[in-house]
Formats: C-alpha cells, sequence, structure tokens
C-alpha cells in the first residue's frame, strides 16, 4: 500500500513567479528560497534557465541560485529547456533540472517555440550531459486535462509524452493541468492510465487551481496512490503561454490538508503560513491560500 509520506515540490520560485507582473528583486527571491528551506519542504523549484526573452522575471536565474542557502538535504531543482539552459545552470552549480514538453502540440508550440518531438530531441543531449555529470533530472508534461488552444487532450496523447520521458531518463514525470480546468473523476482516470505505463512511484501531479478544482484532483490523485504533489506558496503564479491560467494550488492549502488526512509531508505549517503571508506583501497582493488568509486574518 501507498506510504503514508507524501513529498511536496515546491515551485512558487519558478512556476509562481514567472508569471507575477511585479518583478521581485533577486534578493527577494533568494529570501523566500531560504525561508522555504526553513519550513522542512525538502524539494524547492528554485528558478528557471529560459530564455530572459520570454520570461524576464527569472532573467536572474544565475543570481539567485548562486545566492541562495543549500540546506543539505534539500533539492533545488531548476527549469531548462535546452543545452543552453543546462550550461547556464551548471555554471552556478545545479545538480538537479527539469525539462518540459507538453501533451498538446498547439500550447508546446506556444510555449517553447517547437513541436513535442522538437522539444524532446533537444532533451536529447541534455540528458546525456546530465547523465554524465550526475545531474537528477525530472521531466514535466503540461496540458495533461486540457489545452488553452486545441481545448481537449486525448489522454492517450499524455501516457506516450510521460512514457518518453520517463524512458529517457527522467527519474520523476510531473503531470501539469495547467489551465486548471480538470476534475476529480478525469483526473483520477489520466493518471491511472499514465501509471499503466510510468510507475506510480515514479509519478508526480502539478495542479493549478483556475476552475479551483485542485485540492479535489489531488485528494482524487492520492486515492489512487500518488505521493508527490507541486503546489506554490500562496498559489501564485501560472503559466505565461496559457492564457487565463492562474495561480498553482497553494502549498499551504496542500499542506493542511494533507496533515488533517493523517498523511506526513515534514512541514512546518505555521513556518509554510508566515512565509506565504511574506511573499503576498512584497507581491503586493493578496494570498490565493485559504489556509493563510484563514490565519492571519485581522
Ligand atoms: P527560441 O526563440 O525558439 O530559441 O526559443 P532559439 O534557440 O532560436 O534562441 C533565440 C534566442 O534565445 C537566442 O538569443 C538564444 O541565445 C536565446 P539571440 O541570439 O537571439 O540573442 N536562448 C537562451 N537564452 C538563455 N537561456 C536559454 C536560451 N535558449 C535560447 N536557455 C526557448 C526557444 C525554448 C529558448 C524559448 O521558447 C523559451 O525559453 N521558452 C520558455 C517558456 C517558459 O519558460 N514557459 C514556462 C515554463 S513551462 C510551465 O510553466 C508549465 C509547468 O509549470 C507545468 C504545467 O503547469 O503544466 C512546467
Ligand atoms: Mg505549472
Amino acid at each position: 500500500s501507498p506510504s503514508d509520506h507524501v513529498r511536496i515540490v515546491e515551485v512558487g520560485a519558478r512556476d509562481g513567479l514567472q508569471n507575477e507582473k511585479t518583478l521581485l528583486p533577486a534578493e527577494v527571491k533568494i529570501a523566500l528560497i531560504d525561508r522555504l528551506s526553513a519550513t522542512g519542504l525538502a524539494t524547492i523549484e528554485a528558478t528557471s534557465f529560459v530564455s530572459p526573452r520570454w520570461v524576464p522575471q527569472l532573467a536572474d536565474a544565475a543570481e539567485v541560485f548562486a545566492g541562495i542557502r543549500k540546506v543539505p538535504g534539500v533539492r533545488y531543482p531548476v527549469l531548462v529547456p535546452n543545452l543552453q539552459g543546462y550550461e547556464r545552470a551548471r555554471a552556478v552549480g545545479v545538480r538537479e533540472i527539469a525539462v518540459f514538453t507538453a501533451a498538446s502540440e498547439a500550447f508546446n508550440r506556444k510555449n517553447v517555440n517547437a513541436s513535442i518531438d522538437e522539444s524532446i530531441e533537444r532533451f536529447v543531449p541534455v540528458m546525456e550531459r546530465a547523465k554524465a555529470d550526475g545531474v537528477a533530472v525530472r521531466g514535466y508534461v503540461s496540458t495533461v486535462l486540457g489545452c488553452p488552444y486545441q481545448g481537449e487532450v486525448p489522454v492517450a496523447d499524455v501516457v506516450r509524452v510521460a512514457e518518453r520521458l520517463h524512458a529517457l531518463g527522467c527519474y520523476e514525470i510531473s503531470l501539469g493541468d495547467t489551465i486548471g480546468v480538470g476534475t476529480p473523476a478525469r483526473a483520477r482516470a489520466m493518471l491511472r492510465a499514465v501509471a499503466q505505463a510510468v510507475p506510480m512511484t515514479a509519478l508526480a501531479v502539478h495542479f493549478h487551481d483556475t476552475y479551483g478544482q485542485a485540492l479535489a484532483n489531488i485528494l482524487a490523485c492520492l486515492e489512487e496512490g500518488v505521493r508527490v504533489v507541486d503546489s506554490a506558496v500562496s498559489g501564485t503564479g501560472g503559466c505565461p503561454y496559457a492564457k487565463g491560467a492562474t495561480g498553482n494550488v497553494a502549498s499551504e492549502d496542500v499542506v493542511y490538508m494533507l496533515h488533517g488526512m493523517g498523511l506526513h509531508t515534514g512541514v512546518d505549517l505555521d513556518l509554510l503560513v508566515a512565509t506565504g503571508a511574506w511573499l503576498a506583501a512584497q507581491l503586493h497582493k493578496e494570498t490565493a491560500s485559504r489556509v493563510t488568509r484563514a490565519r492571519t486574518a485581522a
């Protein structure tokens, strides 16, 4: 039976910030990641070595990564789209990366200016270098429950892309509902289908909360046996190449639900709430976390 420990992959400093209008200085991002490191989170996605013209907010990736306190036992993966991104990341000592593609051709074209096959071809030399350098690689599949351009995404397409990333050497595949349109029964069926091709222990779920379905979808996927959940402190962000997509599910809300179910995360909820409230103030916006709103209400 699945374990009672759930690993949270905190993506707030990357997925959370990449779509924020307010440009945060590097020292605020460094302070965010250092605060997250103190909460007990085991995996904190730190930034993204993509083209700064495509994602200006994360143009300071090298400075941010170099500046964070690397807490022993905490992993700090970064997003990498190609060999150029890999080299920039390695120059500042990155030990874990994430590559990303989509289940929808139309979305992938908008996001990385390439077809799914072309984007995977770009990963081949990245994966070879990573293997030689002892760098761990995670893989993302976007638009697993719907695409802003193509609409419906067949489950078979999700399975095919997830299987390819896994066969290429990604130790874990994160299944992303980029635009947050999924509902629990569909999320469950999608995960079940992917788990026929990739072991459940190598799968993660990544829900955006655009339609308010994220926690319900996570619960359905936990019931299927998944034990890795991506989330963003304060529920920030979204994808700049997915119009209307709002933030990731808030980490505070996920941790609250998991602890309420008797599952363990190793995360100190009070410290996480304090960090979420602090980040919302830095961004001059109200937090999207219901738990943080409830706990910090005047
Ligand atoms: P392109 O324009 O086709 O790239 O972009 P290119 O190879 O033709 O290069 C064009 C210019 O970009 C060149 O500069 C390159 O040097 C530069 P120029 O000679 O014109 O001055 N360049 C780079 N610079 C820095 N770092 C790099 C890099 N690569 C090229 N790594 C590219 C192709 C993939 C680069 C671009 O489309 C890109 O960066 N896209 C990233 C988009 C992005 O970050 N989207 C959000 C992340 S995905 C997501 O959020 C979903 C997820 O959360 C899961 C979910 O929710 O579903 C993961
Ligand atoms: Mg995302």
